[in-house]
């Protein structure tokens, strides 16, 4: 990275106002430091973990925060009521933690698959980007044996 003259970089290190564009996370004013409604989630947990768990759920399921929380898209953070459950699909993000959360401890973990890099199941393994997962696009099944029609030409040219 090139270094900056010193003034301009004070001025850069100064300016909230920048930092914000820098940091998308922070575009809206700061994230809440107290927390007040954790229900599943430990009542330790720190604002960087709250932060990233919120992102994964945002980017996992194609959202924004208004989709689970109270408050007006755009407007600044310090505006939004997080702590409200009147949004309902909050309380069903809080169902779907809990089934994520078993699904990881008690299947997956105990899965003998002689893996040593363990991969967890996420809101975006079934998600996908989208808040109603997307169907699988099913492959088109090998051609039936004799009779039947012939494979299209683009399934041909794949097999061949
Ligand atoms: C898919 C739904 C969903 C999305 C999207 C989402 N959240 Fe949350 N959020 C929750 C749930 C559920 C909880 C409560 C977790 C619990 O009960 O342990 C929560 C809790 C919070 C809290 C703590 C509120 C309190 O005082 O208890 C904050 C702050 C928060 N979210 C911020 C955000 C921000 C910022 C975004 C956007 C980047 C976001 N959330 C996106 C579902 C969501
Ligand atoms: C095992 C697959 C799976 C995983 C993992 C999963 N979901 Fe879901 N989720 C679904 C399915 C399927 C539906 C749609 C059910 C239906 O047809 O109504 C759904 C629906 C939802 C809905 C309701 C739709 C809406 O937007 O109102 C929310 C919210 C949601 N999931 C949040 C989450 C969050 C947050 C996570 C991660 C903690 C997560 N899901 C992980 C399968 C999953």
């Amino acid at each position: 990275m090139k270094k900056l003259p010193i003034r301009m970089s004070f001025a850069v290190l100064a300016s909230t106002a920048l930092f914000a564009v820098l940091a998308p996370a922070q575009a809206r004013g700061q994230f809440p430091e107290d927390y007040k409604n954790l229900k599943v989630l430990p009542k330790t947990t720190t604002k960087k973990e709250l932060l990233g768990t919120m992102k994964g759920f945002a980017i996992g399921l194609g959202v924004r925060c208004t989709h689970c929380h109270v408050g007006v898209e755009g407007a600044d953070f310090s505006t939004f009521d997080f702590a409200s459950d009147e949004r309902p699909p909050k309380e069903l993000a809080r169902q779907m933690l809990k089934m994520v959360r078993d699904l990881n401890a008690n299947t997956i973990a105990k899965l003998n698959t002689g893996r040593e890099k363990r991969l967890e199941v996420q809101c975006a393994t079934c998600h996908r980007g989208k808040n109603i997962p997307p169907p699988y696009d099913m492959p088109t099944p090998p051609a039936p044996p004799h009779g039947a029609a012939p494979p299209r030409p683009a399934e041909a040219e794949k097999k061949g």
